[in-house]
């Protein structure tokens, strides 16, 4: 099997998935399909390069939503007008304000994580002081031994947990990222001046960067001028967001940042890919296309796993520098920035 690596950074190849999409890589021990990505029925995840789990913390939270599974039948349209104050369709993407729901990392480490092996994985973890990066860092170092993940990712750039990262980022690098016996990957936003926290990030030791998180965003009801969101504020993404995140990657290697970078925003074809190699990526991963579909839409699931599928056949091409190369091959140009690999 080919390998990519992005420093010390081991892909199986250049399409990752993104924070959160496809849950914790496994589903819920209780309910088979909960927690899951239709999508994920259709398309092996131990093909991607690495799968990226929702973002963990030092203690379960429900976030904006809830952890609960047990819902009886009867309760199930509760569920779903509350699943609908935390995600919307909007034009060209979605917005939305989990705000970091999830079971929390032990166990994480404990009921899913063991599920997940045959997988190379991306553990994003994320706090609200630097203490609680590390104390993240030191649950995953006891768990998973060296070389079993692909890396940590710090996510200091969600938009809808309603916290300023900026006062924190000094401390998580200077102490999280040592502490941690993985390579250490940045999720970057495209709210904050990420060219600092980039340089920042690569004078601190982080391995790479990933390249953008949601872009906060609002929607409101136009009749009655409440919030889409019970959080008011939300995180857009998908197509909408792509040419951001094609900026932000190209501004950073303008700016000189030598990082590997992993692009997502708004990705779902193999010329996406391309686009974002051409502005500099490394690797480029799949968020909203990996789950997100109106709800008649999920029954074009198997159709949508077949296209993923086909992009990762042309993925695992382009792993290496050459075959990398030959894609991105024009006369007129060169990429950016050539992966390494
Ligand atoms: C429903 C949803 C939940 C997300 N949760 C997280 C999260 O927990 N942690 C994180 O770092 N990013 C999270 N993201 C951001 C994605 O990982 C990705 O960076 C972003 O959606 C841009 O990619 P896309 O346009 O392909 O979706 C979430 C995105 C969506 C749509």
């Amino acid at each position: 099997m080919s390998e990519v690596w992005l420093g010390d950074i081991r892909l199986r190849n250049r399409l990752v998935t993104s924070s959160s999409l496809l849950g914790y890589g496994a589903p819920d021990p209780g309910l088979v399909p909960y927690g899951m990505s239709p999508i994920s029925r259709f398309v092996p995840l131990e093909r991607f390069g690495a799968v990226t789990t929702r973002t963990l913390t030092v203690q379960p939270r429900d976030g904006h939503f809830t952890n609960r599974t047990d819902w009886p039948l009867h309760a199930l349209p509760g569920l779903l007008r509350r699943y609908a104050t935390v995600l919307r369709g909007v034009d060209g993407g979605w917005i939305n304000a989990f705000g970091w729901c999830n079971v929390g990392i032990q166990a994480y480490l404990r009921d899913y994580y063991p599920r997940t092996r045959d997988q190379n994985t991306i553990i994003s973890v994320g706090g609200f002081a630097a203490e609680e990066f590390v104390a993240l860092v030191d649950a995953v170092n006891a768990a998973v031994p060296p070389d079993e993940i692909a890396a940590v990712e710090f996510n200091v750039s969600c938009p809808n947990v309603d916290h300023d990262f900026e006062p924190i980022l000094a401390g998580v690098l200077a102490d999280a990222v040592p502490a941690s016996r993985h390579p250490v990957i940045l999720k970057l936003s495209p709210d904050r001046d990420y060219v600092r926290h980039a340089r920042r990030a690569a004078a601190a030791g982080v391995s790479a960067l990933t390249a953008i998180n949601t872009v906060r965003a609002l929607r409101l009801n136009p009749r009655t001028g409440q919030p889409l969101l019970a959080n008011r504020y939300g995180g857009l993404s998908g197509r909408a967001v792509k040419p951001i995140g094609l900026r932000v990657v190209a501004e950073l290697r303008d700016a000189g940042i030598t990082l590997p970078v992993i692009a997502t925003g708004g990705i779902r074809t193999f010329d996406d890919c391309r686009e974002y190699f051409w502005a500099g990526a490394d690797a480029v991963s799949l968020g909203s296309a990996s789950w997100l579909a109106s709800y008649p839409g999920y029954a074009l699931a198997p159709l949508w796993g077949w296209r993923i599928r086909s992009i990762l056949k042309r993925i695992e091409l382009v792993s290496d520098k050459q075959g990398y190369s030959a894609v991105c091959h024009s006369p007129a140009a060169q990429p950016h920035g050539l992966p390494n690999g």
